[in-house]
């Protein structure tokens, strides 16, 4: 499934935090997007998702050709959209075992019939293969998870939904070296023509293990550069105040 961002523009409170965001995620494919902090990063994968507290005031958001800027958060979800966020919520009351059951169920109301056993199945090895204690099924969602055991989670519920598009936001942030791989571990196995991803981070070590095919920069509400993976060792090394120097015109004039 292939996205397409045009002139994307969102505000919150009356702020424009989107400037006319440009970015096109080919089928197949592991995008990176970094930025400094404060630049838009959280706020385009939440639009993009049509959480309510943003105003999108134009532009267009394509799924394989379709708009669905107009549609749920529900309907983007069962159309493949995935998001992994940043600070993922405590859910009091569901267990993790609910919650993923509930949530494999919906998408496949929309995609045919559910098998229990293979679920369940899948849900064991889904576990094992993110060396994810049994444990956690029955434990309420989210709830006393340290940092790392939240991502996890998020790269489980990734797993079981075998989505056709993931936006990870920071999923790597917050991780031990060994989480980290795992992390890797999880988006590596659902690589392929099925599936596509834009991993928003702030460092190299994941990406190392993802090896994007294309690397974003988004500064100021835009996407000032793209390139391949040999932007993020210029990153690294140089850090954001030369693409500040770079772009600073091309931003104000825009
Ligand atoms: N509810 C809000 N009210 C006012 N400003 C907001 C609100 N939510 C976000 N913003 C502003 O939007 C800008 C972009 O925030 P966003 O979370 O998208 O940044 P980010 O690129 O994800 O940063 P980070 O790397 O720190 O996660 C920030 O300046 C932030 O303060
Ligand atoms: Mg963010």
């Amino acid at each position: 499934m292939k996205l397409e961002i045009h002139d994307l523009r969102a505000s919150i409170g009356g702020k424009e935090i989107l400037k006319g965001i440009d970015l096109t995620l080919e089928t197949g494919e592991i995008n990176a997007l970094m930025g400094p902090n404060g630049s838009g990063k959280s706020t385009l994968a939440n639009v993009l998702l049509g959480h309510p507290n943003y105003e999108v005031t134009g532009g267009r958001v394509l799924l394989d050709g379709i708009d669905i800027l107009e549609k749920t958060t529900d309907e983007r979800a069962r159309m493949g959209l995935f998001l992994a966020f940043q600070y993922p919520v405590e859910i009091g009351g569901i267990t993790i075992g609910k919650f993923l059951k509930r949530a494999t169920e919906e998408m496949y109301k929309s995609n045919g019939r559910m098998d229990i056993s293979s679920y369940l199945s899948d849900l064991r090895e889904s576990m094992n293969f993110l060396e994810i204690d049994q444990q956690f099924i029955n434990r309420y969602l989210n709830e006393g998870f340290s940092g790392g055991e939240k991502k996890r989670m998020e790269i489980l519920q990734m797993l079981m939904l075998k989505p056709a598009i993931a936006i990870m936001d920071e999923t790597d942030s917050g991780l031990d070296i060994d989480a980290l791989k795992v992390v890797a571990r999880g988006v590596n196995k659902l690589k392929g023509d099925n599936f596509s991803a834009l991993v928003i981070t702030h460092y190299q070590r994941i990406l190392k293990f993802l090896e994007p095919n294309r690397v974003h920069i988004l500064y100021q509400g835009k996407v000032v550069m793209s390139g391949g993976p040999e932007l993020v060792d210029e990153l690294e090394a140089r850090g954001y105040d030369w693409i500040k120097e770079d772009t600073h015109e091309y931003v104000a004039n825009n």
